[in-house]
């Protein structure tokens, strides 16, 4: 008997991107994309150098209708078609969130279809399931403007904390060095360019935490608030090149992914002695950069390297739909529409 195949609408809310798409398949994947709108409200963050939250909000209620429109749309499908709406109920920005969810809340009372309550991360985290078809177990290395963690993926609802930051996340380590340089937000596209024409070994910055596990602290923890400050300096300072400065950040925070990455697959391993998948998720796997030495750990450590695509990898909704997919295919049912959003929800815990 052919597997079940589910399809389902995807709201994504919960930053500064108003998404939705239609995602059809089953686990453990591929899927199959039918639509994927992401409007980026980017430009009318812009002058603020990130997101303020109201203004996130507020362009969420005007956009949030359409751009599901459009997804159905382009799926050349209805409501009625769907299985379930996956909505991101947390973490993120509440005001975001909340109209997210509330909007997927009256289509599916409207609809009487199911609602499945996402968690962000966990659409990140089951991004290479959808484009890869990757099986359990796997070690994941998510990083993205909000997180950074690594964790050991047994199953849908297995997950192990290896380590996460005890300060900034990467991608806002990414955004603010692009302030202090004057570069274009958001900051990591923009470094990323500019490290192309520098020279990674022009400034000695700080890689902390790194080689020795801090005290009391699980080895494969993160810091990045230290760099940020170097970077400050730096530039305060000295008359460094913005092309220097952002090829030798780069150059440190591979460093520290790396070696943190490195730390994580020991445990991993002691976990899941056959595991050998390290997947990268979350708006920072869309650096090649960081790709590229990620791909030479891998190569050296006997792991496969799996990264979705830069548009899965930056905040989108086919991955809150794929984990829409997930959900059922597991056999659980949909969420009571009296859930409440949620600004902070872990994915695990240590
Ligand atoms: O996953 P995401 O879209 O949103 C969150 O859930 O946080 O990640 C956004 C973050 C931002 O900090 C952005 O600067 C960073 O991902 N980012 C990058 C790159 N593209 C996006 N960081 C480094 N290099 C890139 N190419
Ligand atoms: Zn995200």
């Amino acid at each position: 008997m052919a597997d079940k195949s589910f399809t389902i609408l995807g709201i994504e809310t919960s930053c500064d991107e108003t998404a939705a798409s239609v995602v059809r398949g089953t686990a453990p994947g591929p899927g199959a994309i039918l639509s994927n709108i992401v409007f980026s409200q980017t430009e009318a963050h812009a002058p603020y150098g990130g997101v303020v939250p109201e203004i996130a909000s507020r362009a969420h209620l005007e956009i949030v209708d359409s751009v599901i429109e459009s997804a159905l749309r382009q799926a050349d499908l209805s409501l009625s078609d769907m299985d379930g709406i996956a909505v991101t109920a947390g973490p993120g920005l509440i005001g975001g969130v909340m109209v997210g969810l509330t909007t997927a809340k009256a289509l599916a009372l409207a609809s009487g279809k199911k609602l499945i309550a996402v968690n962000h991360l966990m659409g990140h985290a089951m991004t290479a399931r959808l484009t890869h078809g990757v099986q359990f177990p796997f070690l994941l290395l998510l990083v993205s403007g909000g997180h950074c963690q690594l964790v050991g993926v047994g199953g849908p609802d297995d997950f192990r904390l290896y380590g996460s930051t005890i300060d900034d996340a990467v991608g806002e380590a990414f955004d603010k060095t692009a302030k202090i340089l004057g570069l274009a937000y958001p900051g990591g596209p923009a470094v990323e360019e500019a490290a192309k024409r520098g020279n990674p070994k022009a400034h000695d910055l700080p890689r902390p935490l790194l080689f020795k596990g801090r005290q009391g602290r699980a080895g494969a923890d993160f810091s990045f608030s230290g760099l940020k400050t170097a970077v400050r300096q730096l530039v305060q300072d000295r008359s460094a090149s913005t092309e220097d400065v952002s090829a030798s950040f780069q150059a440190a925070v591979i460093d520290i992914l790396c070696d943190r990455s490195r730390i994580a697959m020991q445990m991993f391993r002691r976990d899941f002695p056959d595991g050998e998948t390290l997947v990268v998720a979350g708006g920072v796997a869309a650096n090649q950069a960081i790709g590229g030495a990620l791909a030479k750990l891998c190569g050296d450590e006997g792991f496969i390297l799996r990264v979705p695509p830069p548009r899965l990898c930056t905040d989108n909704a086919a991955m809150i739909a794929w984990a829409g997919v997930e959900r059922l295919s597991a056999g659980a049912g949909g969420d009571d529409l009296a859930i409440s959003p949620r600004a902070r929800w872990p994915l695990a815990h240590a």
